[in-house]
């Protein structure tokens, strides 16, 4: 994607991660920033774990507005940053800064974004509803605690090591006041909790291309119409786990949308303006092709 418009007042946002190289961002915010005719522009910096501190203190001098920041600095930031958004504290990890005037300001849109992506795809609130949780690494903690913030009626963990579901679990019961329990993991899960569920997400790694073969173990037979199934991978965008689900006539939702909002809600942070949200869509799903993940 070319940049027209790059002149001496262009305002740059970017992505702080390492590795960075197959980041979706900066083909969605430059599509994005293009279409509201906004001259700012969004670059990628692959910032190694050492330099994490030096790189933070450069973005107010380098004038930069507002930087995402990925894997593996979601929760290192923290200490680096002079204020953080109470539902980001909770998480523990940001993943959007807005530059405020030199005052680093730093959010979390991962878990928000995944909220929206089921009102606006799935027509899913999660007031009041029960939830599985599939994996317990940093998004089933972004997703978890920011469905229990929204007013989950009760959260299931389960993960590979129970341990990190329990503590997890614990945590969230501690600081959200929400119902936690913590279930066998694969098959010894018991099924009629999975069929009495609402929502469930898949926040594992197993599944994502190149091992699209691969899938948690799961009782499938359990799953039935009028559920949500949820996996955050997005390359495949059906995962095994997800035509799985689909089979026993469950809704599925991948987790482009969560890529998707997470996007809009920090293009919405740092313009104050409100998101062109079918061109992001588009700029997301044209990445994919040319990567040739889709
Ligand atoms: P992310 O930030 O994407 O959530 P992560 O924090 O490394 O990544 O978490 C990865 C999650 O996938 C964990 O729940 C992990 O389970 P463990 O806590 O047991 O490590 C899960 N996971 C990764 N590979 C897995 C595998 N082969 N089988 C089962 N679970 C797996």
């Amino acid at each position: 994607m070319g940049f027209p418009n790059l002149n001496g007042e262009t305002k740059l946002c970017g992505l702080f991660g390492f590795p960075v190289e197959h980041s979706l961002s900066p083909a969605m915010h430059n599509a994005a920033f293009q279409s509201s005719e906004l001259n700012w522009a969004y670059l990628p910096f692959a910032v190694h774990p050492d330099h994490l501190a030096k790189a933070v203190q450069g973005i107010h001098p380098l004038n930069l507005a507002g930087v995402n920041i990925t894997v593996p600095h979601k929760q290192r930031i923290i200490p680096l940053l002079d204020e953080i958004e109470p539902t980001a504290a909770k998480i523990g990890a940001v993943n959007t800064i807005v530059n405020c005037g030199g005052k680093l300001v730093g959010y979390n849109t991962d878990g928000a974004g995944f909220i929206r992506s089921l009102a606006e795809e799935a027509d899913f609130r999660p007031q009041g509803k029960t939830v599985l949780m599939i994996g317990a690494g940093g998004a089933a903690r972004a997703v978890a605690f920011t469905l229990a913030l929204s007013g989950c009626k009760a959260i299931y963990f389960t993960n590979r090591t129970t341990e990190t579901a329990r503590e997890l679990a614990k945590e969230i019961a501690l600081n959200c006041g929400t119902n936690t329990e913590v279930l066998p993991w694969g098959l010894k899960m018991p099924k009629e909790t999975v069929t009495g569920v609402d929502l469930v997400v898949q926040t594992t790694s197993l599944g994502m291309w190149p091992n699209w073969q691969a899938a948690p173990e799961f009782p499938f037979a359990a799953v039935h119409s009028g559920q949500l199934i949820c996996d955050l991978i997005y390359t495949p965008r059906q995962t095994s786990f997800l035509q799985q689900a689909a089979v026993q006539g469950a809704t599925v939702l991948n987790g482009m949308g969560m890529l998707l909002y997470q996007g809009v809600l920090a293009f919405e942070l740092w313009t104050g303006q409100s998101a062109p949200i079918e061109i992001m869509k588009e700029a997301l799903a044209r990445q994919l092709v040319t990567e040739g993940k889709s």
